[in-house]
């Protein structure tokens, strides 16, 4: 029988058949900012009127708007501070500029909790310096689908490397007196119906894999968690009892608060029964609804004081209900940020394919390049929806790059913003209702791209029509301008973009533009033609170039899925191109996720980027050049295509169908599901090159203190250059488990930074969690005892040595 394993005191008490009872606030203790004072606590709920307790329960309008996403008042009368709550997971979101950090897929690709701690410490002081209380960062849902429009915004496919980031990070917002929002709990892993899916996933797979970051962040010490918009099991996750009561409050012992996404709540009663805290950003339930609830007796007053008791118990760990005030906001420290952001990118970065040595460039290749792409010129700074910041600066890779090559062309490659044919502006005090007809010559069959750019916002924005037909541009459904695109959704002088590709026919045909509000406005196309020109441009600077570097994009957002991992738009088919015409073509990807790449075995080098914040030029350069040695390794798999990944060909496992999805993969996510069904991936999970190679020797590994492993072995720099590697330890699964297992999982990892010929001694340790399975029937952790494998590897797809361990 396998020993169970006491991993919290929730859990014990439970495995024993122990009473259950809240374990008090673990968090509490675990968190840099102290304790509450019960005491204060408690003075300032019984001077509270009912209505005061209920304006903490729900979002207000902000007085003073900083441009956050939400705002609770406070009490003036008893000195109790507003609470301003701003996005988000790649910097702070507010009016003003902030340090745009590369976006947190990238940094988990540093595989360097450390890093993450000092990502988390800039945006804590950033954030208190910009007037905020509260982030709502870090995001912590797991890559489940290659699809999903935020995966971006979160860490990684791995629970464990997940969990090492959040925790990580939550540290360092926190260090800085920022109270954060691990968000979006739980299991919200799409963006495709993300308002309304009901996920189908059992007990244990929801342990062993989306709820480990939770869990983690909680144990960090996170204030607060954020509910997120889909239903788990048949209940929305903001008034589900077993997420916000079971879990939370029972198993985890959170001593915080949770507030819901956005416009996420559903109910009064049943939401406050269930754990629910606050409802944001209104009042629509925990309002007057809940009001009246009190009132008449259906929710008992002692429920609304629970709430509240959690949100003030926070506010007085981190100082807000001090009596002398709150603590002093500190001034941005925008260089430091900047340091940050920069080594954040740097240390990302993954170099996936380099082929002879293309890369760095150095000598003849490094003295002529052709820089082409969209991106090579508009920087990729971040992605869309309430990640997006409003950075400091940003410069462009090709400024980068021309500081560093000798001679240096740029072509476009790949338009992205169109030809204009039309502009107008409606001048401010002009009569409304503008309406005007353009004519548009099409010289035969063909495909166009109309791009239209504008100033105004839904709804005064422009209205186009082909033909007297529907509109081209329509509000999207379910999201609204507001989520859409970072780069591509305007254009680099700050207007809004749309775009619609048609079939046309050969012919005239007519644009009708109408608008109702003064604004600027413009139309552009693309067209076969325009394209061709680009393409016929770019392979010409490329022939005439020792090297040329392709800056490739993907530009995601929240709200919207994307539908194929293809790279948008023409760009696979101008990679190839150029391609053709140099064999030292390096393409740079600047994409929110995992890309197919049918023109990989033509191009000498890859460098993934993903959206590498506002030093994401500087940092890509240094590593182009050899500045810097990557270091980064993939926290996703990259599968081949879309047929070849674990969510591919079951409707019901993605995008759900009938509304319901089901987790049918079990705890087979990401690199286990390849690993489990001998899929081949185009870059496997932990995947990442560098400009010098490493050896793997003497592996040893041996039971340690509670249940763990320790694991031995040595790593050698065996190239001519210092360089860092990380070594990976993955674990097979116990044979004294009746329960569905992984065939491997990430067991530890060491980001270590050798110099040439040098060699280290390196010793992991593998706590009794990470050997553990989650048994549904016990409802508790499982030890997974008996001998396992235990294999060291440079990724999940190169395990180059195995030793067996006895757990016991
Ligand atoms: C997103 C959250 C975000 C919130 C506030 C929601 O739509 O899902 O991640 O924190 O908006 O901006």
């Amino acid at each position: 029988m396998p020993a169970s394993v006491p991993v919290s005191r929730r859990t014990a008490l439970r495995l024993l058949g122990g009473a259950i009872a809240v374990v008090s606030a673990t968090a509490a203790t675990a968190s840099p900012a102290g304790a509450a004072d019960a005491r204060r606590v408690n003075q300032l709920l019984a001077q509270l009127t009912l209505d005061e307790k209920l304006t903490f329960l729900h979002g207000a309008t902000d007085p003073a708007p900083l441009g956050q996403a939400g705002y609770i008042p406070g009490v003036p009368r008893l000195g109790i501070p507003p609470l301003r709550l701003s996005d988000g997971p790649a910097g702070v979101r507010v009016t003003a500029h902030a340090t745009a950090l590369p976006a947190p897929a990238l940094l988990a690709s540093a595989f360097d909790p450390a890093l993450a701690r000092e990502y988390g410490r800039v945006i804590g002081r950033e954030g208190r310096a910009l007037g905020q209380d509260v982030l709502l960062s870090p995001m912590v849902n797991l890559i489940r689908t290659p699809y999903a429009g935020r995966n971006f915004e979160t860490f990684s496919e791995d629970p464990l490397l997940a969990s090492d980031m959040v925790a990580a990070e939550v540290g360092g917002i926190q260090s800085e007196g920022l109270i954060a929002t691990v968000k979006h709990f739980a299991m919200n892993n799409q963006e495709y119906q993300r308002q309304s899916i009901d996920v189908v996933v059992d007990e244990q797979t929801m342990h062993e894999t989306e709820l480990r970051g939770f869990e983690a962040a909680i144990e960090a010490g996170a204030g607060a968690v954020m509910g997120a918009y889909n239903k788990v099991n048949g209940t929305f996750a903001c008034e589900n009892p077993y997420l916000l009561t079971t879990v939370l409050r029972e198993q985890w012992g959170f001593g915080g608060w949770v507030m819901t996404d956005w416009f996420a709540a559903h109910s009064t009663a049943a939401a406050i029964r269930a754990g629910l805290d606050m409802e944001m950003p209104d009042g629509a339930y925990f309002g007057d609804a809940l009001k009246k609830a009190v009132t008449d007796g259906t929710v008992p007053e002692a429920l609304v004081d629970r709430s509240v008791r959690r949100i003030l118990n926070v506010m007085d760990r981190f100082g807000l209900l001090a009596p002398g005030g709150i603590p002093p906001r500190p001034a941005r420290d925008a260089a430091a940020g900047a340091r940050t952001a920069l080594k954040v990118a740097t240390r990302g970065g993954v170099l996936l394919r380099n082929e002879r040595e293309a890369l760095p460039l150095t000598g003849a290749a490094a003295r002529s390049v052709a820089v082409i792409g969209p991106t090579g010129t508009v920087p990729f700074v971040s992605g869309g929806g309430s990640a997006h910041v409003v950075p400091d600066a940003a410069a462009s890779p090709l400024d980068a790059i021309r500081v560093r090559a000798g001679k240096v062309t740029y072509a476009l490659g790949e338009d992205i913003y169109g030809r204009v044919f039309f502009e107008h502006t409606i001048p401010a005090g002009s009569p409304v209702g503008y309406s005007h007809d353009i004519e548009v010559t099409v010289p035969q069959d063909d495909e166009w791209t109309f791009l239209v750019h504008y100033t105004a916002a839904h709804p005064d924005r422009p209205k186009v029509s082909l033909d007297g037909g529907a509109e081209l541009f329509p509000q999207a459904a379910g999201y609204g301008e507001y989520f859409s695109g970072g780069l591509i959704s305007a254009t680099p002088d700050g207007l809004s973009v749309r775009r619609k590709t048609v079939a046309l026919t050969a012919g005239t045909h007519k644009l009708t533009v109408t608008a109702t509000a003064a604004q600027t406005f413009r139309l552009a196309r693309i067209t076969s033609a325009s394209r061709a020109e680009d393409v016929a441009t770019a392979v010409n600077a490329a022939r005439h170039a020792r090297a040329a570097v392709v800056f490739a994009y993907e530009d995601a957002t929240e709200g919207l899925d994307r539908t194929t991992i293809g790279l948008p738009g023409h760009q696979d088919a101008l990679i190839a191109a150029v391609a053709a015409a140099n064999p030292r073509t390096v393409v740079v990807l600047n994409t929110s996720s995992c890309s197919a790449m049918p023109w990989l075995a033509h191009t000498a080098a890859v460098l993934q980027m993903y959206y590498p914040g506002q030093e994401g030029a500087a940092a890509t350069a240094a590593l182009l050049f050899g500045e810097a040695n990557p270091g980064g390794r993939l926290s996703q798999t990259f599968p081949v295509s879309d047929d070849r990944h674990p969510v591919a060909g079951d409707p019901h496992r993605y995008p759900g169908v009938d509304g319901e999805e089901r987790y049918s993969e079990g705890v087979d996510i990401g690199y286990r599901w390849y690993e489990a069904r001998k899929v081949r991936p185009l870059f496997p999970f932990g995947h990442g090159l560098s400009y010098t190679r490493f050896s793997y020797s003497r592996l040893t590994a041996e039971p340690d203190g509670r249940h763990g492993l320790r694991v031995t072995f040595t790593v050698r720099n065996t190239g001519r250059r210092t360089g860092d590697d990380v070594p990976q330890i993955y674990v097979g699964p116990s044979p004294d488990l009746a329960l569905p297992q992984p065939p491997v999982a990430l067991a530890a990892y060491r980001r270590l930074t050798l110099a040439p010929g040098q060699a280290r001694t390196v010793t992991l340790r593998v706590p009794a969690r990470v050997l553990s399975s989650w048994d549904p029937a016990a409802h508790g952790w499982v030890l997974g005892t008996g001998r396992r494998t235990v294999h060291l590897g440079a990724s999940a797809g190169d395990l180059r040595l195995s030793r067996t361990a006895e757990v016991h």
